[in-house]
């Protein structure tokens, strides 16, 4: 079964990752100057040209590597099915997807773990070693990962597989609210990598669906192009993000300020989460990776006051007593503080 985030009924929602500060004003005027123009009327361009060259210019990439997807969602699919792989290899804990589409298409899929520290998951290169002669395998990394917020430097790690004969996916979706990682793709990338990224988390935009791939291998963009469904991101999609991105240092602005208000608000609830007497694992993006007893009852008892946050016992390698909370707006995180507190107090009075 695949198991997500997401509680509709939450009158607080951190179990899903997505940046407290938006959408930005300029998606909403772009959105309704693209119903006005009656876009769903048409069908968008079915090579999205403009899309992929608006892309391409914020993201300083080439637009010809680029291929616009329904979310990221939708590019890891297109790169497992374009690559085809012997085999898919995991840096666990990871999100599960990867593992659910290896399993639906028949592909082995095999795990390889983070190493742990006293306030981290971290990766050692060394173990990647095993696998990088390995032309069959498909590695897949997520950068930073969820559900543990690492981020490993994006220079150090393309240096690093570069020079390996597997391929990689690297999963990008969390890299615009890490103030640490950079926001440009850039041209020059191996063409034994494949990059997703999304516009789901940054802007707060989970419902428009919209992301792409990034390669440098003209034969991979080829096969991944053909098996992408016709028209395969809406014309809303593709209108409302050829309007904002005109708006390049705005959107940048956006980001910086975002992820100011996030760093500011993670160092805000680590404190009081260490303060409960909880382990937090140190994390570069917009959320927190917590260590806690009696997991399954915290999570339900937050629920019942109308708080979600993600249960990781789905996650490879962490399991019912670790729970994934997102940086949510500052009253959203002190509610969630306070009821978190009282929880615990109760599962210390029985
Ligand atoms: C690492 C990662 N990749 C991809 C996705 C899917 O993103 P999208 O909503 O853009 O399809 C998620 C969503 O939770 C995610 O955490």
């Amino acid at each position: 079964m695949r198991v997500h985030g997401g509680f509709k009924e939450a009158r607080i929602d951190l179990s899903v990752n997505i940046n407290p500060l938006g959408p930005p004003k300029i998606f909403y005027s772009a959105l309704s100057e693209c119903i006005n123009d009656r876009v769903l009327e048409k069908y968008p361009d079915y090579s999205y040209k403009d899309l992929r060259s608006s892309l391409a210019k914020f993201y300083r990439c080439s637009e010809e590597g680029l291929i616009p997807t329904a979310g990221a969602g939708e590019a890891i699919n297109l790169a497992i099915l374009a690559t085809k792989p012997r085999r898919i290899v995991v840096v666990e804990p990871s999100y599960g997807e990867y593992e659910d589409i290896s399993k639906a298409l028949g592909i082995e899929y095999k795990a390889l773990f983070y190493d742990k520290s006293s306030n981290s998951f971290y990766l050692d290169f060394q173990k990647l070693n095993s696998i990088c002669e390995d032309e069959e395998s498909l590695v897949v990394i997520t950068n930073p990962n969820n559900p543990t917020g690492y981020y490993i430097d994006r220079e150090e790690l393309f240096t690093h597989i570069s020079k390996c004969k597997a391929k990689f996916l690297i999963d990008e979706a969390y890299m615009e609210l890490c103030s640490k990682c950079p926001v440009d793709i850039g041209a020059d990338i191996s063409s034994n990598i494949v990059v997703v990224r999304t516009l789901t988390k940054w802007l707060s935009v989970p419902g428009i669906r919209l992301g792409f791939l990034y390669t440098s291998n003209a034969e991979f963009h080829i096969r991944a192009d053909t098996l992408r469904q016709p028209w395969n991101v809406n014309s809303l999609a593709e209108c409302i993000a050829q309007k904002i991105f005109n708006h390049g240092n705005e959107l940048r602005t956006f980001i910086n300020e975002s992820r100011q208000f996030i760093d500011e608000e993670k160092r805000h609830v680590t404190r009081a989460l260490s303060a409960l007497g909880l382990k937090v694992f140190e994390s570069s993006t917009n959320f927190l990776l917590v260590e806690i007893s009696n997991g399954w009852y915290v999570v339900e008892a937050l629920k019942s006051m109308g708080i979600a946050v993600r249960s990781c016992a789905s996650f490879k390698g962490l399991g019912p007593n670790y729970i994934r909370v997102a940086i949510g707006k500052s009253n959203e995180n002190s509610e969630f503080l306070k009821a978190l507190a009282e929880v615990l107090k109760n599962v210390k009075s029985n």
